[in-house]
């Protein structure tokens, strides 16, 4: 299959055995190292009206398991980010010229992202607790992708459908493009209509993924999730619904990605951020009514009480950065951090320790965080010390 570029058979239904003997056949038939192959194998499957068999073609993606090294890894992750944020731009400049959408290079990168998080979720996780003023919409997008990779991989979401869960989290705000700037960035209360607008934007973004054939069998994920993710989980929410809906896991995993990473940044109209304890505690009052509990569960394993990147004062009077969170819920407020010290005039990278680690003489933990400290307030530039 390989060697015909074939990467995809999806079978949709159950398919007879004379099916799938031709189908063989012509597997079999199809030339070595043509790239167009399962362009020929779909109008075959066209030709003879049949609907339950679809075939991609292969998708170099990099497999590469290679990053052992952690630095790599961290390089690795950072090309992802930012060539995710690009892709966003790109698709969002593509369809304003109504341009064909390159939706290859974004599933590529989706993939990439998708490996990067296997392999170290806290390299691409800490990249999107980087609060970060410029291009919100861009970051943000970037971000929901990642939260949701990250969350899906935790419930045991297949490899490939992670893959179009980041897609499902780049583009579900899609639909923002068709408002306004002048009201998306308005720092004055909204009119009704203004509302009006902002709330439409769900529908729209389903219209508009609608509207893009390119999309293929990812379309109808992608459409429920840029459709579902303003709607809770009891229904209400917007767009109001007419008849009940059960809503999908790809949308209640966006709704929930999208309501961390809107709060724990800092906005036009909110210089400062909610602390992340703030916002995951919310989360928790509002699980069976705005989220799906069992999500919310696994979401704040994930982040931790102290998210990465999170500036914190110890109770040896030390500060810190925390850089991994434990995978054991019932460490989630010991995680690893990285000291800093004074010196020169700026505060730099000191020792990484472990918060687990107790001392041996008194059996007690050598240090606890006291509380989180606000990086603004010591002019401190987390980006520099997580990447
Ligand atoms: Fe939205
Ligand atoms: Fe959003």
């Amino acid at each position: 299959m390989v060697k015909k570029w074939i990467g995809e058979l999806e079978f949709t239904d159950e398919v007879q055995p004379a099916l799938l003997k031709d189908l063989v056949y012509l597997l079999a038939g199809l030339e070595d190292n043509n790239e167009s192959n399962y362009l020929y194998v779909k109008q075959q499957l066209e030709l003879k009206g049949i609907q339950s068999i679809s075939v991609g073609k292969l998708e170099f993606y990099k497999e590469e398991d290679l990053y052992v090294d952690s630095q790599k890894q961290k390089q690795y992750s950072k090309e992802v980010y930012f060539k995710s944020i690009n892709l966003v731009k790109e698709v969002v400049d593509g369809i304003k010229s109504q341009k064909v959408i390159n939706i290859r290079k974004a599933k590529h990168l989706m993939q990439n992202a998708v490996n990067s998080v296997m392999q170290d979720e806290s390299a691409l996780l800490g990249l999107a607790n980087i609060k970060n003023y410029d291009e919100y919409t861009f970051n943000h997008s970037v971000n929901v992708a990642i939260y949701a990779i990250a969350l899906g991989q935790r419930i045991g979401i297949p490899k490939k459908h992670l893959c179009h869960l980041g897609m499902a989290g780049l583009f579900h705000d899609i639909g923002k493009m068709r408002i306004p700037q002048e009201i998306l960035n308005k720092k004055e209360k909204l009119s009704p209509e203004e509302w009006a607008v902002i709330r439409a934007h769900p529908v729209v973004g389903a219209e508009l993924v609608i509207q893009m054939k390119e999309w293929g069998e990812l379309s109808t994920r992608l459409i429920n999730a840029a459709f579902e993710h303003h709607l809770k989980y009891d229904l209400t929410g917007y767009p109001r619904l007419s008849k009940k809906r059960n809503l999908t896991l790809f949308g209640k995993i966006i709704a929930l990605s999208d309501f961390y990473d809107a709060l724990v940044r800092p906005r036009v109209y909110r210089r400062f951020p909610y602390v992340s304890e703030k916002i995951l505690g919310f989360m928790l009052e509002r699980a069976n009514k705005d989220f799906d509990p069992a999500l919310v569960k696994v979401f704040i394993n994930m982040i931790g009480i102290f998210p990465l990147g999170t500036l914190v004062l110890l109770n040896t009077n030390e500060m810190g950065i925390v850089l991994q969170t434990q995978e054991d819920p019932e460490l989630i407020d010991r995680p690893k951090v990285c000291l800093l010290y004074y010196s020169g005039g700026e505060y730099r990278k000191g020792k990484i320790v472990d918060l687990r680690e107790i001392d041996e003489n008194t059996r007690l933990f050598k240090k606890s965080i006291v509380k989180t400290l606000d990086p603004n307030e010591y002019n401190l530039n987390v980006a520099e010390f997580l990447i």
